[in-house]
């Protein structure tokens, strides 16, 4: 379908949507189309031919991604291009540069406080160096995810800095107060998202005399979508985004850009709407463009940001639940948690995102119910687990930090990378090869886990080569009371350049990374997964999902998630119908499933085909 059939096919929805949010405002929504069809006119040949197949991409079994800071990775966009061989040899076909847009100067949380949205931070390049970057890559066969920070811009932004100078339209665009009490009004019910470094929801602005709401950091300021300017505003930059030719779009936060008064202002049913037309309106000026959702929030909220097959939201969501998951069982050694998650249906053009790290913390959010009826008491596990990877249990083999202690609930979070949390830098520095293997089995158990499953791989650069937490942040002034520092780092290049030859640590997890992610493309990877399902089994260290390829193949994952020899009584498969003799893709092994049970070494899992 071309523009025109796309705007016919989708404007009902889309007017319907937005005049929900935006009641009687026809003058608004004419000029959001006039902006709609200007992008589109602009839109580069090359672009429309990609459109064509839309975000056909994205489901493909191949698409495997990683997430990566520019600066830390490779220094500058040009130095990037240098190092395409590295992710083809790896088998990357999806890279996530974490945000490149100008941030403002000083602290930036990491670049999620934009002064820019259409410039590229200058100390990794210019929009030319980026434009250049997406070709070579494009060329290459990968595609390129960045960051839209959608619920707030920085404090230097030129909207805030003209609402500073006291210009009334610009500060319509954020949540601006004469006095503090309709703030006061809004804390009652609203959380705190860095209690420890960013108290309250709130600033006050000396120069103006005013407050305005900041939900995050301080500079970062609270877009207001109840004004149509903003969202107006905003469309445009997303569009002139996907006009380079950016293949998928993470936007930032979603769960707060709509704000209620007397709410946690946290996914409220707008927000929804306001997705439901970012989505259309990408479908139909850029739909070779796809969306990426961060939302951190229980299971059954994330997964409503894909929106329903009337009115679709977001083409992928993080699965964070999974995640989580995956590291309570790892420190437990008790799958039962991780084998009854609930199962979702999600819409057919709808696809999770499956990870174990990337660049922020660790949340704990387990569905407290579930623990109660395993017997755990959710408040004592939670504090069990922020010890286990603070690595301050005596038998954690963990080494981590905790985030956003707060000393009166004695909640937390945690950082540090995939392979201290798992072990190995524990390991390292007892100089013990029982748990040096033992952590290098569970580094290579946690990347299977989210490698195999029915989604997006996305693995977090460094995690590949096994980096260990680094300490230098706590020098830096701007980034000492955050420890997401702990897990970003340079990238150790030194690793890589013996990653063949030598027979480092480093080296071993780069070797079995690769395995993996070779072994999804050529044995799962030709065929798209279908279905899939968790099989419930009796050994409670055991991990066991069924799925069934587009081309009717059945294949069996089985983890063992502890350190000790598992059984698997084959009579427990018989039930759902598995029997005979399956291959074993990675290990190239026989499985028969007819013989009375099967046995799992340490962290060992089995891939297997019939
Ligand atoms: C997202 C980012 C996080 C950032 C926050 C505020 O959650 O992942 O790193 O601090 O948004 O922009």
């Amino acid at each position: 379908m071309d523009f025109e059939e796309k705007m016919t096919d989708l404007s009902d929805m889309l007017e319907k949507d937005y005049f929900e949010l935006y009641p009687g405002r026809n003058d608004a929504l004419k000029r959001l189309y006039n902006l709609m069809k200007r992008h589109h006119s602009s839109r580069s040949d090359a672009l429309k031919s990609r459109d064509k197949s839309g975000s056909d991409w994205l489901y493909s079994p191949d698409t495997i991604g990683i997430m990566l800071y520019v600066d830390l990775f490779s220094n500058n966009l040009n130095k990037l291009i240098e190092h395409s061989g590295y992710f083809k040899e790896l088998g990357i076909t999806l890279i996530h540069l974490m945000p490149i847009l100008r941030p403002r100067t000083g602290e930036n949380d990491g670049g999620y406080a934009v002064q820019d949205y259409r410039s590229i931070d200058s100390r990794i390049g210019t929009m030319k160096d980026f434009k250049k970057m997406l070709e070579h890559y494009h060329a290459n066969g990968i595609r390129i995810c960045i960051d839209y920070v959608v619920n707030h811009t920085a404090d230097d932004h030129d909207w805030a800095i003209k609402a500073l100078s006291g210009d009334e339209k610009y500060q319509k665009y954020y949540f601006m107060f004469e006095n503090d009490t309709i703030p006061k009004q809004f804390e009652t019910s609203l959380h705190e998202v860095f209690p420890k470094v960013a108290p309250g929801n709130f600033t006050y602005l000396e120069d103006l005399g005013k407050w305005v709401m900041t939900t995050f950091y301080p500079f970062q300021w609270d877009l207001n979508f109840r004004n149509p300017d903003v969202f107006y505003e905003m469309v445009d930059n997303l569009l002139y985004l996907t006009d380079i030719g950016v293949d998928m779009i993470r936007l930032d936060a979603i769960p707060y850009i709509w704000k209620t008064m007397g709410t946690d202002c946290k996914n409220q049913p707008e927000v929804h709407l306001l997705l439901g037309l970012f989505r259309k309106i990408i479908e139909i000026c850029a739909p070779q463009t796809t969306l990426l959702g961060e939302a951190i929030v229980e299971p059954d909220t994330i997964v409503k940001y894909f929106g329903k097959n009337e009115r679709l939201e977001c083409h992928s969501l993080y699965n964070a639940s999974y995640m989580v998951e995956i590291w309570n069982s790892i420190a437990t050694r008790d799958a039962r948690h991780i084998s009854w998650m609930k199962e979702y249906d999600i819409p057919a053009t709808s696809i999770w995102i499956n990870y174990a790290r990337c660049h922020d913390d660790i949340g704990w959010g387990l569905d407290g119910e579930r623990l109660r009826r395993m017997g755990f008491d959710p408040h004592a596990h939670k504090s069990f687990l922020i010890d286990f990877y603070l690595g301050s249990l005596e038998d954690s083999f963990s080494s981590g930090e905790l985030y956003e202690f707060n000393p009166l609930t004695m909640d937390a979070r945690n950082s540090g990378t995939l392979a201290s949390l798992a072990g190995l830098e524990k390991a390292i520095k007892l100089s013990d090869d029982y748990l040096l293997e033992l952590a290098l089995k569970r580094i290579r158990l946690i990347h299977a886990l989210f490698l195999f499953r029915k989604g997006i791989p996305m693995l977090y650069s460094g995690d590949e080569i096994g980096q260990l937490n680094n300490l230098s942040y706590l020098d830096d002034g701007h980034k000492k009371n955050d420890s997401r520092w702990l897990h970003r780092m340079a990238f150790d290049w030194e690793q890589v350049a013996g990653i063949h030859s030598m027979d480092s640590v480093h080296s071993k997890v780069f070797k079995s990374v690769k395995q993996l992610i070779e072994t999804r493309r050529t044995y799962i990877g030709h065929a798209a997964i279908l279905d899939e399902n968790i099989v419930r089994q009796s050994n409670d260290q055991l991990f066991v999902i069924r799925q069934t390829t587009v081309e009717n193949e059945s294949i069996l994952l089985i983890f063992n998630m502890s350190e000790d020899r598992q059984w698997l009584y084959t009579n427990e498969l018989k039930r759902y119908g598995f029997g005979g003799v399956w291959r074993e893709v990675i290990q190239g092994k026989t499985i028969d499933l007819d013989k009375k049970r099967i046995v799992l070494g340490p962290y060992e899992f089995f891939v297997t085909k019939l």
